[in-house]
């Protein structure tokens, strides 16, 4: 479902976010990312990006994110925040963008920074024309 939140909701989310890139750990890329999920129940979940030595195996923020609130239960993703420690706003990667997707098909996407500019979109336009469940029916 596509939407607008409550700005008091989005600017939770978007702290949330940018609080949740403190625990990024990103020796190799040094590329701090945080996201925060609103999920269908209302709560928000966070993530990190988490990297790995072995460089394939490194984890965006929003799929950590998003992953939490699938572990906890929830189905249903409303929004994603991204908050990256440049000026510009940084969007989801291909590979977050279809995992998201799979719960959110239609999720508000916001991507912050540090400078005034932000991206609001939503999932739909990041990813027209999506391979997901309907098409495995
Ligand atoms: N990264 C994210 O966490 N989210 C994005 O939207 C883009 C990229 C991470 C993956 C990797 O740890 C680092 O940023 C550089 O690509």
């Amino acid at each position: 479902m596509s939407l607008t939140l409550p700005s008091p909701v989005l600017r939770r989310l978007e702290q949330a976010a940018r609080k949740a890139a403190a625990a990024a750990y990103a020796p190799y890329s040094k590329f701090r990312v945080g996201a925060a999920v609103l999920a269908g129940s209302g709560k928000i979940f966070t993530g990190c990006n988490v990297e790995n030595a072995s460089y394939g195996l490194c984890n965006c923020a929003e799929r950590t994110a998003l992953f939490a609130a699938v572990a906890a239960g929830e189905r249903r993703i409303k929004a994603v925040a991204v908050y990256t420690r440049t000026a510009a706003p940084t969007a989801p990667c291909g590979a977050c963008r279809q995992v998201i997707n799979e719960f959110g098909p239609r999720a508000l996407i916001i991507s912050i920074g540090n400078g005034r500019k932000r991206l609001e979109t939503t999932l739909d336009r990041l990813l027209p024309a999506a391979f997901g469940r309907k098409n495995l029916k």
